[in-house]
């Protein structure tokens, strides 16, 4: 393993979903004040899956434009992470695998820790090129955020696949030692397996979040990371958009800085702006504020970034990356923008209608409607086996 080996993202991609319900139509529905949404959680829409649309297809759409540029030729790993995952046994990844062509000599793998899956699956990509630096790996992100209707976190519902190609001597950014972590026992978002929905105690749940920032700084710290004003940009976990200003807040003050609102905005404005029309993208959200910060700000060059990622139940991790000169040719900016701006709207009753759906269980052949106009789709579950296919 050579000392100067530089290792991280060379590609990002993300996908979404076919349809998207405003805050506006939710508050219409429930009575909310929409200054609860707009301003107090600061989202503006969610997305939501359509029938034929779920973590693997988002997935294969994030993917797709990757494999594209780079082929598939050095891809011998996928490492898939969701915590709404499809299958108890069978990785998601493998129908990614399939419906993208890629090679048999393949490993794939799911990981799940709620919304730390992305990260943990990031890290464990970068010690795989570590011992073979002229392999990539394809980490992707996929998850499908759901609550109980009419429960308090309805509202911070999303759906979003992030997928990423990881490498030596990455076009995009480079990630650094050390890792600040953190770890604690605790039931502050959690789905039992027999749950479609999520449980949360939401205000526990945001506790929660801050102290695990102020817990993985500080073994950042410990561990010899950058000072924090060495950072340019933090992207962080945003379950809504408002909790990464919490979060911000609360890492300036723990390390002894007076909040200055227009800095923390500086700091993490750009980062929210896809997030707060996606809504909670769980494991891909960290990255989503990421490919929102490159696809907006103006050239970062050189400059270091921040992430902070959590995951309920919990744990969480600080590093920092370095963006790496001609990042800039290599973004996708439009086809993001595209992404979320072609979603159609939907009204409450339809909302409530695929919030609802469930497939039966009787292991019957069940056809799935054609509604997605995304490039792949759920075309049944037949025999308990869902069956996907390009559009
Ligand atoms: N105009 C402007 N602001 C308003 C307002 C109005 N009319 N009405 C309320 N607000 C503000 C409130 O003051 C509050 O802001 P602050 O937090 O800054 O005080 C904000 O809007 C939300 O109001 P409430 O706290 O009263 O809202 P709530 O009780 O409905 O709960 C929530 C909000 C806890 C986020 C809830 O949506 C929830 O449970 N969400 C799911 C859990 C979650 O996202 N937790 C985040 C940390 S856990 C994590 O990150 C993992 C994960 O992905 C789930």
């Amino acid at each position: 393993m050579s000392a100067d080996l530089t290792v991280g993202i060379h590609d990002i991609s993300f996908a979404t979903t076919q349809f998207v319900l405003t805050h506006a139509t939710l508050a219409a529905h429930n009575g909310t004040d929409i200054g609860k949404y707009h301003t107090g959680i600061g989202q503006r829409g969610m997305s939501v899956p359509a029938a034929d649309e779920d973590i693997v297809t988002m997935a294969a759409a994030a993917a797709a434009p990757i494999v594209e540029r780079h082929s598939a030729d050095r891809i011998r790993t996928i490492v898939f992470a969701t915590e709404s995952s499809v299958d108890q046994a069978k990785a998601a990844g493998i129908h990614v695998h399939s419906l993208l062509g890629m090679p048999s000599a393949t490993r794939v793998v799911e990981l799940k820790q709620a919304c730390y899956g992305g990260t943990a699956a990031l890290q464990f990509a970068i010690g795989l090129i570590h011992r073979d630096p002229s392999q990539q790996v394809l980490v992707i992100a996929s998850d499908v955020s759901k609550y109980d209707l009419d429960d308090p976190g309805e509202a911070t519902q999303g759906a979003a696949a992030v997928a990423m190609l990881v490498s030596a001597d990455p076009a995009l950014l480079r990630i650094e030692e050390p890792s600040g972590l953190f770890t604690a026992d605790i039931m502050d978002f959690w789905r039992p397996n027999y749950r479609a929905t999520a449980l949360v105690d939401g205000h526990e749940s945001i506790t929660a979040y801050l102290e695990a920032v102020a817990g993985a700084w500080k073994d950042y710290a410990e561990q010899g990371g950058r000072a924090l004003d060495e950072f340019s940009a933090f992207c962080y976990h945003q379950p809504f958009t408002k909790m990464a200003y919490k979060a911000h807040r609360h890492l300036l003050q723990n390390c002894g800085h007076e909040i200055d609102e227009e800095r923390v905005t500086r700091g993490i404005g750009l980062t929210t702006t896809y997030n707060a029309d996606v809504g909670n993208s769980y494991t891909a959200s960290v990255y989503l504020g990421l490919a929102a910060l490159l696809d907006q700000a103006d050239d970062l060059t050189g400059r270091a970034i921040g992430f902070l990622s959590y995951g309920s139940g919990s744990v969480a991790e600080f590093f920092g990356g370095t963006v790496v000169p001609g990042y800039r040719e290599r973004l996708r900016t439009t086809t993001h923008r595209d992404a979320i701006s072609r979603r159609q709207p939907i009204d409450y009753a339809r909302y409530r209608e695929l919030h609802e759906h469930s497939f039966p269980v009787d292991g019957g052949d069940h056809p799935v409607p054609r509604e997605t106009t995304g490039p792949y789709r759920l075309a049944a579950l037949s025999g308990h086996k869902r069956i996907y296919e390009p559009r």
